[in-house]
């Protein structure tokens, strides 16, 4: 019997990170079309807003029905003609743009991860502070919830999931006594049963961190597909961007924060195609201008922003030609045959 509770005292509202930093450093034409890949609860989407002209345009995106409704009805609605909202992922980026007659954009804006709402709704189970049912998808419409997953991975898989997402070292002992209950006839559905199991196969404590953290977060990185779509995301950007557009991009965690810096590193170097070294060199499409972390100030009043990394980037004049350099998690994951990018296509074929 659980004895977490079932709903927070006291549910919080989203407290957007690194508000002023991620809009100055978004916004260079107030005239402009902005994408805010990320919407939350419009944090950064309504003070952008506020800065753009009457000409200027917002076009949101979120993967979460819950927050693309807090946008388009109640008292949270953005009633502006300027803005639209848009349920699917960023990964979609390309195609969202053109359901809009959109070909080319002046910024976008991802602020990675998951919003207070959704950690707080216990019946979406990102949390293991109140028990619920083992969700975690940040698209109830869609994919299979992590509970699901457990009922049906081996152990080997389960295993990889925890130690390449969460980077826990436990990851074996995990999915051992995962597997082991399931055969049981008891596999683990709710937030509780899972944090319960998790402490009891994580040997060591780390200081000021729930042993039932890591494997939390490996769960809902690979349910959500989220370094897949980040990856996606980031490569549809680059050519949908004008010169001198920008991209920023908040991270919450260094396998999201790798990506990001990767990738910009990658389209800041000029290419030589190594099958035709004789032919002109590609041009980098993206120049990296800054990495921003919270002040002392802001971590103090939003403890959550503690592990915020914003990266900026800027577009280029160079033409649009992706380098020829394969990515790094889809690649790494499709060559080991394991579950995340298959899962992540098939989702979205
Ligand atoms: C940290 S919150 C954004 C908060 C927002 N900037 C604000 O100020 O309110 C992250 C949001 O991004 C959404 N999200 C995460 N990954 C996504 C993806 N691949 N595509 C679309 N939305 C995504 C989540 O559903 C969540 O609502």
């Amino acid at each position: 019997m659980s004895t977490l509770p079932t709903s927070p005292t006291a549910p919080r509202q989203h407290v957007t990170v690194l508000l002023d930093e991620a809009v100055d450093a978004l916004l260079t034409d107030a005239d402009g079309t902005y994408v805010d890949g990320t919407f939350g609860r419009g944090g950064h989407a309504r003070l952008l807003l506020s800065r753009l002209s009457p000409r200027g345009r917002l076009i949101a995106i979120d993967r979460d029905v819950q927050a693309v409704e807090a946008a388009a009805s109640g008292a949270t609605r953005v009633s502006d003609p300027r803005f639209s909202i848009h349920h699917t992922s960023f990964a979609h980026l390309r195609e969202v743009l053109a359901s809009q007659g959109v070909a080319q954009i002046d910024g976008l804006l991802l602020d990675l991860g998951v919003s207070s709402p959704q950690i707080d709704s216990p019946e979406r189970g990102f949390s293991f502070r109140f028990d619920g049912p083992l969700d975690m998808r940040m698209d109830t419409t869609r994919g299979e919830s992590a509970a699901d997953f457990l009922a049906r991975a081996d152990e080997r898989h389960i295993s990889e999931v925890i130690r390449d997402y969460g980077e826990e070292r436990f990851a074996l002992q995990i999915a051992k006594a995962l597997v082991a209950r399931r055969e049981g006839g008891n596999p683990v559905r709710t937030t509780g049963e899972l944090a319960k199991l998790v402490a009891g196969a994580v040997r060591t404590r780390e200081a000021g961190q729930d042993p039932a953290t890591r494997t939390c977060q490996a769960l809902r990185i690979f349910v959500n597909a989220e370094l897949e779509e980040l990856e996606q995301g980031l490569s549809a950007s680059v050519g949908l961007l004008k010169p001198s557009a920008r991209l920023v991009v908040i991270s919450f965690h260094s396998l999201e924060d790798r990506i990001v810096k990767t990738f910009i590193a990658r389209e800041s170097k000029s290419e030589v195609d190594r099958r035709a070294p004789f032919a002109p060199e590609q041009a980098h499409r993206l120049r990296a201008i800054a990495r921003i972390k919270p002040s002392e100030a802001e971590v103090r009043a939003n403890p959550r922003s503690r592990s915020a990394v914003m990266r900026v980037a800027e577009r280029t004049d160079a033409p649009d030609v992706a380098p020829n350099v394969a990515s790094n998690v889809a690649t790494k994951h499709a060559a080991a045959g394991r579950g995340a990018p298959a899962r992540a296509t098939r989702r979205r074929a």
